[in-house]
């Protein structure tokens, strides 16, 4: 790897909340916003321990805000180390990405005229995702003096305000620290412990026990020129993982403490040496692409469980408050791929979450008065419905969001990437225990929820929202009938296989859930006799019913501008244009690419992508846009769209990096590279390639995992 580092070398105020998301480091566990050590008034800092969510009103449910465990105070001769006042001389921060070590360079000048040299570096090991850890090394540069460092655990942290700890305990141990918190509601417990340890032997250690916010204290005489290295090593635990937290955690600090920094640092080096090894991307010829897209996975990484199969990755991953810590189908349609052939045993975690919030989704499905599962737009712990049915808009005003009602694809997407991850990995024992399920139960679903139209002779379903979130309360959306079909014949299917593969246990899924032959029989009428508007003749779909003969738009005619389309028109307005906010039809096509002819996909991409408002409408969409140009060989389309999702994040292009990372942009930029501009498609005959590589793009080297094999692909361009 090449292109490892993000950095920054000034340090601008007004850019401090969307580059503390830029920033975010992790390890899976947990995620870290790249908030300052020493901390300042008007940060947003947050450190989002995946699976730990407390109740709230409105949203129902949000990840908590845990104790800001990088917390580290420098005092220079009395004088409190804060880059807003006295000098920053220089300035340098950077994020490794090859081992997650993000450091910070500052030369700085006191008020008084003191000036120090000041490294700070920190982890979160993805050898030992409890352990986390901050350097700090302190030079005096033109003084000899005092040099206190304060290391603590702030627990008193909220959420934009909310409040979810109730304070249990805190507390000094040898050498060490501790706070032990809970959640109000939901009653996670959650312990952090720490040690601070300098390289200075005759410095002078102290605990300080404010109230919310143990703190340790070291303090050092230095001469002119020598460092001090101090370092805060800090285990968590919450009551998710294990009985005891705080016997846990501070039995762990005091072997984390043995190892010491170094020790620590390497092991978290060598484990992202091999998390790289399978997910690794590099493109030659294009440093920024390069850079970018190696940035995408090493978010997507940081917010992957490794160990834990009751949680997903959040819209905004673990880098931000935006959604609430909601998973969305971003997962699942976006950033599974990745998953699927890179990281197979994530990916399956990711799928057993599916699995385990069935019980939230048969109960959704109950309560509207359906059958199977109908599983939640937004998704937290349980699985329940948690999309919030009113948010604000900027002015005040309130509007209603439907999507937990009637935003259903969702339900289908997860079958589909069930049936993917069984495609590519040929893990049957997967299908068999918990895939089959989730195919079952969201094909009940779709019998219940289709209705039969007698006059028409055929089926509908009516009253939705399809991706394209412009418009509401529509009939027959393409996408979701589409996919409501596919999820039932794949029903069929599993069951043929369970037929032959598993009999006892098609046996058992036959009673539990009811499949009787009656039902399979309906389901056979409901694939077809479903309706979708398609003229084989334009070979168009209609996106949804009477969408043709809304008003038509041309975007041009707004530019520039900075906002989304939605925002302009309004949220009645927009509902009365031909206007998407993503993808919709094409995303149909994208995702069933074999059953679509070229002149298909022609047709509908140059219907619906002027259509599309892809500079301000959802992330989601560019990334997607960028693989199917790839796909119909329009390359100049597809940089354009690629390097647009590719910046996202990095420059914030949508001016709300700083509610967290677009994890579905990452996940589609990885699938932008692989299924378009590589072409990567897999026969019977194994894999093969069919590179449409950008312009400038002199080499692209991958690998993927297909049923337990890897393939290593390395296309060079034949200028
Ligand atoms: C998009 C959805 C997406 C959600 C979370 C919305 O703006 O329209 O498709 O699932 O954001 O990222």
């Amino acid at each position: 790897m090449s292109n490892n580092f993000i950095v920054e070398n000034n340090f601008l105020s007004e850019e401090l909340q969307y580059k503390e998301t830029v920033f975010t480091m992790g390890n899976g566990y947990l995620g870290t916003r790249g908030t300052f050590e020493e901390g300042y008034p008007n940060e947003n800092a947050a450190t989002l321990v995946n699976g730990v969510f407390d109740d709230i009103p409105i949203v129902y449910t949000e990840l908590v805000n845990a104790p800001n465990w990088i917390q580290l105070t420098v005092f220079i001769e009395g004088e409190r180390f804060r880059m807003d006042r006295g000098k920053v001389l220089e300035y340098r921060r950077k994020l490794n990405l090859k081992n997650g070590v993000l450091s910070r360079h500052i030369r700085w000048q006191s008020p008084a005229g003191h000036t120090v040299d000041i490294v700070f570096e920190r982890f979160a090991s993805m050898a030992q995702e409890h352990v986390l850890a901050v350097r700090c090394q302190v030079t005096p540069v033109d003084f000899s003096g005092q040099v206190v460092i304060q290391a603590g655990l702030p627990g008193h942290v909220d959420n934009d305000g909310w409040l979810h700890w109730k304070f249990l305990d805190q507390g000094q141990m040898p050498e060490g620290a501790f706070i032990e918190v809970q959640t109000k509601k939901t009653a996670h417990m959650l312990v952090e412990a720490c040690s601070l340890r300098t390289d200075d032997a005759m410095a002078v250690y102290a605990y300080q026990d404010c109230h919310w916010c143990p703190t340790l204290v070291a303090s050092s005489e230095l001469a002119l020129g020598q460092t001090l290295t101090a370092d805060k090593l800090v285990t968590i635990y919450t009551s998710r993982d294990v009985e005891s937290p705080r016997q846990t955690a501070i039995e762990a600090l005091q072997e984390v403490q043995a190892q010491g920094y170094e020790a620590l640092r390497e092991a978290n080096t060598a484990a992202w040496a091999e998390v790289w090894e399978a997910s690794n991307i590099v493109i030659e010829g294009d440093a920024a692409a390069d850079l970018a897209l190696r940035y995408s996975l090493f978010q997507l990484l940081i917010a992957a469980p490794r160990h834990d199969d009751r949680v997903s990755i959040p819209a905004k991953s673990l880098s931000g408050f935006g959604y609430r810590g909601h998973a969305f189908w971003d997962t699942e349609i976006f950033m599974l791929p990745f998953f699927i052939y890179t990281q197979p045993e994530t990916a399956r975690r990711l799928l057993l979450y599916r699995y385990h919030t069935l019980g939230g989704a048969r109960r959704k499905a109950q309560a509207e008065g359906y059958e199977g599962a109908m599983y939640a737009w937004e998704s937290a712990g349980t699985g329940d419905e948690t999309t919030p049915k009113w948010v604000p808009l900027p002015n005040g005003e309130l509007i209603r969001i439907w999507c937990g009602d009637i935003e259903l694809h969702i339900s289908a997407d997860i079958a589909y990437s069930v049936l993917l991850h069984w495609q590519v990995t040929g893990d049957d024992a997967f299908m068999r225990d918990y895939g089959a399920e989730i195919i079952l139960e969201t094909a009940r679903f779709w019998g219940s929820r289709a209705e039969w139209v007698a006059d028409l002779d055929r089926y509908e379903i009516s009253d939705v929202i399809g991706p394209d979130e412009y418009h509401d309360h529509v009939d027959n959306n393409a996408y979701t009938n589409e996919m409501a079909r596919w999820n039932l014949r794949a029903a069929l299917d599993v069951l043929e296989w369970l037929e032959t593969s598993a009999p006892d246990k098609l046996a058992q899924l036959i009673t539990a859930l009811d499949l009787t032959s009656e039902r399979l029989a309906h389901w056979e009428v409901v694939i077809n006799k479903l309706y979708v508007g398609y003229n084989p003749e334009t070979r168009l779909f209609e996106q949804f019913d009477g969408f043709f003969k809304r008003k038509g738009v041309d975007l041009a005619d707004y530019e520039p501008r900075t906002e989304s389309m939605q925002a302009l028109l309004g949220v009645e307005g927009a509902q009365e244009y031909q206007v998407l906010k993503q993808p919709d039809v094409l995303m149909l096509l994208y995702l069933h690419e074999a059953d679509y002819d070229q002149a298909t996909l022609q047709a509908n991409w140059d219907y619906y992508t002027p259509r599309t408002d892809l500079s301000y409408g959802s992330s989601l969409g560019p990334a997607i846009q960028a693989a199917l140009a790839a796909r119909m060989q329009d390359l100049e389309a597809a940089y354009h769209h690629f390097i647009h999702a590719a910046r996202t994040d990095l420059q914030d292009v949508r001016g709300n990096t700083s509610d967290g990372i677009h994890a579905a942009t990452n996940g589609g930029l990885w699938q932008a590279v692989i299924f378009g501009f590589a072409g990567l498609r897999f026969t019977g005959a194994g894999p093969v390639v069919n590179p449409r590589l950008p312009e400038g793009w002199t080499r692209l080297k991958f690998r993927v995992c297909h049923r337990g094999r890897w393939y290593d692909f390395d296309l060079s361009a034949t200028q």
